[in-house]
């Protein structure tokens, strides 16, 4: 399949599967940037599941980014307890106070000036640009990997394999819907090209699927022996 192919099969399954996720607009709705972030930053190294409670403690005590600012560094880290990695905690206030400082209390849309924020990587950046303001950005994380190297049946090892699934993901990426487009390869690493026993007959791309049709998906993506 071309690429046009590929990126309207996977958008047609995710307007029919797309998770119900607090941080999620529904279909067609711009989301909000700043519960977007909160996500973002919530969900690195964290399940979906344990964030989902935190997220609405969160937005509940703080519902803005300038709430968030404004509040003592020690409320924010104690609502936090039990999510772990807690210099997470120190960026997200310190980077709620420099959107409110730098910006205005409006999150910026350009991928570099969110990437200047702190607590703020590549991965967050090209996902806060992508889902909250559509820009055309794909944010790669191991899930995207295993998604994008099973696809090409990439032999290269990670991390070496990075910038050919960068190439890959911009090849992909619609200019119409970055955001859908983001999100649909997230929830398809999620819940469909899982690391052990792939669904695949449930998966949108399981016809173009290079490493489907060897037979051989799980061993992607390949790994550099220790
Ligand atoms: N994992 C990381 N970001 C996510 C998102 N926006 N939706 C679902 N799972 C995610």
């Amino acid at each position: 399949a071309d690429a046009t192919g590929l990126t309207a099969g996977l958008l047609r399954w995710y307007d029919r599967h797309r998770r119900v996720l607090p941080w999620r607009a529904p279909a067609g709705v711009a989301a909000d940037p700043y519960a977007v972030w909160l996500s973002e930053i919530m969900l690195q190294q964290t399940t979906v599941k344990a964030v989902v409670p935190y997220f609405q403690t969160f937005t509940a005590a703080f519902p803005t980014v300038r709430d968030l600012a404004a509040a003592d560094r020690d409320a924010v880290l104690r609502l936090w307890a039990g999510l772990g990695y807690y210099a997470r905690a120190r960026n997200l206030h310190a980077c709620a106070q420099a959107v409110v400082e730098r910006h205005g209390g409006v999150f910026p849309r350009s991928v570099a000036e969110l990437r200047a924020l702190p607590g703020i990587g590549d991965y967050t950046a090209n996902a806060v640009a992508s889902i909250a303001f559509d820009v055309p950005v794909v944010p790669i994380d191991g899930n995207v990997e295993r998604v994008l190297t099973r696809l090409h049946a990439v032999e290269e090892a990670l991390p070496g394999a990075k910038p050919r699934v960068k190439m890959i993901a911009e090849g992909l990426e619609p200019s119409d819907r970055p955001g859908d487009f983001a999100q649909a390869l997230m929830d398809l690493g999620a819940t469909i090209c899982t690391p052990k026993s792939p669904a695949c007959v449930l998966c949108p791309w399981q016809e173009p699927c290079a490493a489907r049709r060897r037979g051989d998906q799980e061993t992607f993506p390949r790994k550099t022996p220790k």
